[in-house]
C-alpha cells in the first residue's frame, strides 16, 4: 500500500518536472576543453574524488550538460564524467562557471554545457582529424541543432607542452592554429576563446608555454590566469577551491563581452 502510494506520487509530480533531456529550449552553449585541470580534478586523492561540491558548483535546473550519449542531462560534478577516461574524476571549473554566469545574467539560461576535455593531452592530440577535435565538433554540432546559441569556447591546456623543449617552442603557432580551425570547423570566425594560463607545467618548460599563451595576438582571445592558485596534495591539479575560483574568473571574463 505504501509503495502504491508512492508510486501516485511520483505519477502526479513526475510531470511538472520538464525533463531536461528532452529539453529543446534554446541555450546559451559553451564548449570546455583542455586536459585535466579543465575535465576536474578537484578533491581527488589516488583516484578517488572526496564527492564535495561547494555551493558554487551546485546542481541547477538551468544548467544542463551534453552527455556521452548526446542528450541534455542536468549537469552536476564531475561534469566531464564519460568524457575523460580517468579513474577518478573531480571537481572542474564548469558548475563554477555556470552558476556564476547565470547568478550575473538571468537571460543566460538555460546554459548548455559541452564538456570535451581529457587529461594528459597534448595540443597536438587536437587538430582537425583527431578524435578529441572531431568528438568535439560533433558534439558541437549535435547541441545547437536545436538553434541554441555558442557563447564560447574554454580552453585549459599546455601542461603537457611544458614537458619538452620543441613543443613548449611550438606553443603559439600550435595554439594560433587550434583556434583557427575551431572557429573555421564552426564557422564562427568571431568566437570568443578564454584560455587559462598555466601557473605551472608538467615540465620545464611552463614558461615557454605560459608567454605562447599570452603572446597570442588573435581577435576575441582572452586569457585568465591560474598563478597563484593553490595545488592539490597531488602537486599535479588545482584543488576544489582554487577551480571554483577559476570557474568565477573565467565567468567574468566571459561576462566581460557584453
Ligand atoms: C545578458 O545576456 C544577454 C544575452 O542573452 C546580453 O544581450 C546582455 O547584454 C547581457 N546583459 C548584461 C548586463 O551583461
Ligand atoms: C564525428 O561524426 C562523424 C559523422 O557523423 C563520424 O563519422 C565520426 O565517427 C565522428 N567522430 C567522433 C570522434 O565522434
Ligand atoms: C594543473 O594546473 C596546475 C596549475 O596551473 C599545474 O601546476 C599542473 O601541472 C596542472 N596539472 C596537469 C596535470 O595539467
Amino acid at each position: 500500500m505504501k509503495i502504491l502510494c508512492l508510486l501516485t506520487l511520483i505519477l502526479l509530480v513526475a510531470p511538472r518536472f520538464v525533463s531536461p533531456a528532452n529539453d529543446n529550449s534554446k541555450k546559451s552553449l559553451f564548449i570546455l576543453a583542455g586536459q585535466s585541470n579543465m575535465s576536474g580534478r578537484g578533491g581527488v586523492d589516488r583516484d578517488k574524488w572526496d564527492g564535495i561540491v561547494p555551493p558554487e558548483c551546485r546542481s541547477n535546473p538551468s544548467i544542463l550538460r551534453l552527455s556521452p550519449g548526446l542528450t541534455w542531462e542536468q549537469a552536476k560534478e564531475p561534469l566531464h564524467e564519460g568524457i575523460d577516461f580517468a579513474k577518478g574524476l573531480g571537481v572542474g571549473p564548469g558548475m563554477s562557471f555556470a552558476n556564476y554566469v547565470l547568478a550575473k545574467n538571468r537571460s543566460l539560461g538555460p546554459i548548455g554545457l559541452i564538456p570535451c576535455a581529457v587529461g594528459a593531452t597534448y595540443i597536438n592530440d587536437w587538430f582537425p582529424g583527431t578524435f578529441l577535435f572531431d568528438r568535439m565538433m560533433n558534439r558541437t554540432k549535435t547541441a545547437w541543432q536545436d538553434g541554441s546559441t555558442l557563447w564560447a569556447i574554454l580552453w585549459y591546456q599546455g601542461e603537457s607542452d611544458a614537458i619538452n623543449k620543441e613543443d613548449a617552442n611550438k606553443y603559439k603557432q600550435r595554439l594560433e592554429q587550434f583556434i583557427h580551425d575551431v572557429r573555421s570547423y564552426l564557422n564562427m570566425p568571431s568566437l570568443p576563446f578564454i584560455q587559462v594560463g598555466l601557473a605551472t607545467g608538467m615540465g620545464p618548460y611552463k614558461n615557454t608555454v605560459r608567454k605562447a599563451q599570452f603572446a597570442v595576438k588573435l581577435p576575441n582571445v582572452k586569457i585568465v590566469d591560474a598563478k597563484g592558485l593553490p595545488i592539490g596534495r597531488d602537486y599535479v591539479h588545482i584543488t576544489t577551491e582554487a577551480e571554483v575560483h577559476l570557474g568565477k574568473k573565467l565567468a567574468k571574463a566571459f561576462l566581460g563581452n557584453f
